[in-house]
């Protein structure tokens, strides 16, 4: 298996020439008829990159090989090249029911001396930003009985910057109340740059999902609209991997058009089907 990547290395170590770009570019054009011409060369690189390193192709030409060989890694490259980041309160529906229901169920019936809240394939940080303003909404009170700590990771380390930054275009916006947005949002320009109080309450890491197992412990996992861009087989590895840091009793929560595969069915219990909120036996 010599054109295998067996090491943690990230994308960063996955070079790709110009010319593997334009191959991959006309492969795609050929194939899906999809054209990444109106896309930036430096945002394409890194995206396939994020693939090559999925496939565990140790370089593009390997890369080029497996797309010409494999229609499914073809689908699987035109939507990671399409992905369109995240929102805040993205399905507001789940986000009600995290206030409602499950972060209620966390501090009465899962916290020892602290709870800890994973966003994995955070993206811009909407998502983890959204807990901590539910969290601060809501929960000043247990929070003051409960260290509560939220971390957020992803493969992309230009996303995380941006992550950080925390400043954001309306369209982020488009599914948050009025009151929520006066009051941790100040306009900067064009954009709208989220309060340090929320901004504090997240950190974030450059993690590579496929070793979820390594991650910290956790009481609440989010893992949305991720999984989809990975094979079933790299599904399933994920979703083990995220099984070892979740304790019996912790929180699962999967995108809306993703469901549990594989052999960790039978280690979570259904908690609401309709927003995949699933509870780990
Ligand atoms: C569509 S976004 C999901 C954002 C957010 N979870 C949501 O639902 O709105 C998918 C994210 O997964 C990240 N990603 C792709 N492959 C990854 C990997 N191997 N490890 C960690 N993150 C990965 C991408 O960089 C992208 O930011």
């Amino acid at each position: 298996m010599t054109n295998m990547l067996s090491g943690n290395s990230l994308i960063e170590s996955l070079e790709i020439s110009d010319d593997a770009l334009s191959e991959i570019s006309s492969i795609l054009a050929l194939r899906r008829n999809f054209s990444m011409s109106v896309y930036k060369d430096k945002c394409m690189k890194r995206r396939i990159a994020i693939r090559m390193r999925s496939c565990r192709c140790i370089d593009a030409a390997a890369y080029c090989n497996l797309l010409r060989q494999n229609e499914q890694e073809l689908d699987l490259l035109k939507k990671n090249l399409t992905i369109h980041v995240s929102q805040f309160f993205r399905n507001p529906s789940l986000f009600e029911k995290l206030q409602t229901d499950v972060f209620p169920y966390l501090f009465r019936e899962v916290a020892q001396e602290r709870l800890m809240f994973w966003s994995l394939g955070c993206a811009g940080g909407e998502e983890a930003y959204s807990l901590g303003i539910i969290l601060r909404e809501y929960f000043a009170r247990e929070l003051q009985r409960i260290p509560t700590e939220i971390r957020a990771s992803d493969i992309d380390a230009d996303i995380l910057q941006v992550a950080e930054r925390a400043e954001y275009n309306e369209d982020r916006l488009k599914d948050l109340p009025d009151p929520i947005r006066e009051r941790y949002f100040v306009r900067n320009g064009s954009r709208l740059r989220l309060s340090d109080k929320i901004r504090n309450m997240v950190t974030f890491h450059q993690r590579d999902i496929m070793t979820a197992e390594m991650f910290e412990m956790c009481q609440l996992a989010l893992c949305r609209n991720t999984l989809i861009y990975f094979t079933r087989p790299d599904q399933e590895k994920i979703l083990r991997g995220i099984t070892h840091i979740l304790p019996a009793g912790g929180i699962l929560v999967l995108g809306k058009s993703e469901t549990l595969v594989g052999d960790v069915r039978g280690l979570f219990t259904t908690v609401c089907p309709v927003e995949r909120i699933y509870r780990r036996l």
